[in-house]
């Protein structure tokens, strides 16, 4: 049973409700209603006590309880028209001191005596006029937002008398899965269902915003003006989308765009960060996003003594004090962390131990003596093996701190059969002074300084008997 008569309807309320709408977006409510009739011409004139809006579609108001009767609306079930509330026009005329609407056939009048039908002789479309004071500052404002409405194609809106230019189109994403608004058993629901996504560089000095079905509905952080085919659920006051939906556009753009229209920095803005971080996207586009704005061979920050041990290896550290909490938590799916690729790497190299032979045993024995007498530190001295071919992140030598053990890779250019060969002896001193620092800062380049003097007085004391004890391992002696 359809009801009726429960309710009436205080005027001074809903005149304040809709008179503290901007006066731009009220006039968007008409464009959004002549676009939705499909007007070929739609035109609006702001003059400082009436605004003149005109439209040319064939059908005009089909029946004039639509223009004074809240909430009553003719297209609530259609999601790709753009009312459905059956009140924009209403407020329209609600905001207003005086109004007249003039549809096909019938002008309805509002004053002060109240409201009234007259018959009149127009054919075609609607003219809405209507009467308040405009300040010039609101006037400005209002024609801005006007003029940032994407006009469908096939009509023309005029706004002040100048024709409104569609933006330049960048790309257009048909099939895309967005919520909307549709009317299921008489009431209004979310649904998903696929859509058309238009994307558009902005006009000259325009805010990029979201739109639905070309009227604008909030500014954004994205780049371009996009434009949804369908209608976009809106909040409370219908200036904004939920952020939930915002989102989901985004997280849509950027699957879209990530593989050949942004670059690096593109990506770096802070709406793919908003998307990347709060979003569930795919692996596919983090892997694209990583190739695309990390160096090869990065890893995620992790402990500073990881991070210092995986730059050592070779690898490029994504700062985490750079990024947020989501956006390192999204990034770990594809990225390795400092400490696990340091644990990797170090496990591989581990596998790779090898016995020493006579030679490289004594080398040892004067490396260990070596650490004693100039770096004052008592070390072990490993060997491993690795082809040069795969050495690029490994070096010829290798400091782990924590065990205190300098390891030796024998298939490299060292000399163990002369530890004061002077390319030999060089890696030897590096080697220790990384047990004071892991990284190659200022406090490594002191240490090796230091350690290289030590040396070369130890030799100048120790004169040709040394060198030769020390080439022999056997430097005790
Ligand atoms: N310029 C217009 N041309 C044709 N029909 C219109 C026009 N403006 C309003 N209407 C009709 O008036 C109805 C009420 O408009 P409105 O209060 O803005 O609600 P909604 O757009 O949500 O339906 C619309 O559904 C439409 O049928
Ligand atoms: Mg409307």
């Amino acid at each position: 049973m359809a009801r009726s008569a429960w309710f009436e309807i205080a005027e001074e309320g809903w005149a304040r409700l809709s008179a503290a709408r901007p006066l731009g977006r009220l006039l968007l409510e008409a464009v959004q209603n002549a676009f939705d009739a499909d007007a070929a011409n739609v035109a609006i004139e702001i003059e400082p006590d009436r605004v003149v809006i005109e439209d040319d579609a064939r059908a005009g108001i089909a029946d004039e309880r639509l223009v004074y009767t809240l909430f009553l609306s003719d297209k609530p079930r259609d999601p790709t028209r753009r009312g459905r509330m059956g009140r924009g026009l209403k407020e329209l005329l609600a905001a207003a001191e005086r109004a007249h609407v003039e549809t096909i056939g019938t002008t309805i009048v509002f004053d002060g005596e109240g409201r009234r039908t007259e018959t009149n002789t127009r054919e075609s479309g609607t003219r809405l006029e209507l009467f308040r004071a405009i300040g010039d500052d609101e006037r400005e404002a209002a024609l801005d937002l006007l003029r940032l409405a994407i006009p469908p194609r096939g009509t023309s809106l005029r706004v002040a008398g100048r024709l409104v230019r569609r933006p330049r189109s960048v790309l257009a994403l048909a099939d895309c899965e967005l919520e909307t608004v549709v009317i299921d058993d008489g009431v209004e629901r979310a649904a998903m269902r696929p859509t058309r996504v238009a994307i558009y560089a902005p006009r000259r000095g325009e805010r990029p915003s979201l739109f639905e079905m070309g009227v604008p509905v909030q500014p954004w952080n994205v780049p371009w003006h996009v434009d949804v085919a369908q209608r976009v659920p809106l909040g409370e006051g219908r200036d904004a989308a939920p952020e939930r939906f915002v989102l989901a556009l985004k997280a849509t753009l950027l699957e879209a765009m990530v593989h050949s229209y942004l670059d690096r920095r593109d990506l770096r803005a802070d709406w793919v960060q908003d998307v990347i971080a709060r979003w569930p996207v795919k692996s596919g586009l983090l892997d694209a996003y990583v190739s695309k704005v990390f160096p090869r061979g990065s890893v995620l920050g992790g402990t500073s003594r990881a991070n210092d041990r995986a730059k050592q290896l070779g690898a490029h550290i994504v700062d985490a004090r750079t990024i947020s909490h989501g956006a390192w938590l999204a990034l770990a799916r594809v990225l390795e962390t400092s400490d696990d690729y340091v644990r990797r790497r170090s496990s591989e190299f581990g596998g790779d131990e090898v016995e020493p032979d006579e030679t490289q045993r004594r080398f040892a024995e004067a490396v260990r003596w070596l650490a004693r007498r100039v770096a004052g530190s008592v070390v072990r001295v490993r060997f491993f093996a690795r082809d040069p071919s795969d050495a690029g992140l490994l070096e010829d030598a290798v400091t782990d701190v924590d065990a205190r053990a300098i390891s030796f890779n024998v298939k490299g250019p060292l000399r163990f059969d002369d530890v004061l060969d002077p390319g030999t002896i060089g890696v030897v001193l590096h080697e220790l002074a990384h047990l004071a620092s892991v990284e190659h800062d200022h406090r490594f380049i002191d240490r090796l300084q230091l350690l290289a003097g030590m040396l070369a007085k130890l030799l100048a004391d120790g004169g040709p008997a040394l060198a030769t004890a020390l080439r022999r391992g056997d430097p005790e002696r």
